[in-house]
């Protein structure tokens, strides 16, 4: 697997008590269907995952990142789930899903529209004919889409020590790839750590487009997880689809 986009993931117990809280997608994501199997790809630390399981879903989780994969693992040996290290542009199961997500934006870690493509394929087939699949992407918009000369404060947190950390940023805005670099830096009271990671930006228009070309109906679009319907503004784009 040649990922090199991963650093952000590489402590998996920090990412955890950073962002590992969030629920407002829950809503959304864990009522798409009612049973049956489930594949999260991207899923982290199974922030998802887990409670696909725990409502009774079959559930495989697929990531990258052997960290991730190894907390996700400790957090659940009482649930059958399956953890698999692999590549979202290119895995086999042998089976198909009722479901497939990708949240936490995790579509935009695909750097080119070939990836996307890929990924796409693998999600077409492995979906059942009624099957559906659901991700959420950052709408493009020019808060997001700059390039800024100094770090600036982003939020705090507290690490699973109970250390606040204090997170700042600064960005690079690639209009070219609409890539943009993110530099974070994470204090501690007594140290700190740089990080980079890269995200690509896709407008709806191109979405739908690429969506369309590879096979895929869109059945609704939400603009973020209250399901207001998706607007030039929107901060997010929420996409469920199915098959043609
Ligand atoms: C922002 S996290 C989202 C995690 C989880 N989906 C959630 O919502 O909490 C992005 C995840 O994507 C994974 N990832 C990035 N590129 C990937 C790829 N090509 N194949 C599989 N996983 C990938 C990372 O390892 C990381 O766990």
């Amino acid at each position: 697997m040649d990922i090199n986009n991963l650093q952000e993931y590489e402590d998996a117990l920090l990412y955890d008590a950073e962002y590992g809280h969030y629920t407002k997608d829950y809503d959304l994501f864990l009522n798409l269907k009612s049973q049956g199997a489930v594949l999260d790809l991207a899923c982290g630390t199974g922030r998802l995952t887990i409670p696909f399981a725990q409502n009774g879903f079959w559930v495989i989780g697929l990531d990258a990142s052997q960290s991730m994969l190894d907390l996700a693992r400790q957090k659940t040996s009482d649930l059958p789930i399956q953890w698999v290290q692999g590549d979202v542009r290119a895995f086999h199961f042998d089976q198909k899903f009722d479901l497939i997500v990708m949240a936490g934006n995790a579509f935009q870690a695909l750097l080119t529209k070939e990836d996307q493509l890929q990924m796409l394929k693998c999600v077409k087939e492995h979906l059942k004919p009624e099957g559906t699949f659901a991700f959420n992407t950052r709408n493009p918009s020019e808060s997001e889409l700059k390039t800024t000369e100094d770090f600036e404060w982003w939020h705090d947190f507290q690490d699973a020590t109970g250390e606040t950390v204090q997170v700042f940023g600064k960005q690079n805005y690639d209009a070219l790839e609409n890539i943009v670099t993110y530099t974070t830096k994470r204090i501690w009271p007594n140290h700190e750590t740089l990080c980079k990671i890269q995200l690509r930006f896709t407008s709806y228009r191109e979405l739908a487009s690429l969506l369309e070309g590879a096979g895929f109906l869109i059945t609704q679009v939400y603009g973020d997880f209250e399901k207001q319907l998706f607007a030039k503004d929107s901060p997010s784009i929420v996409v469920v689809c199915q098959l043609k």
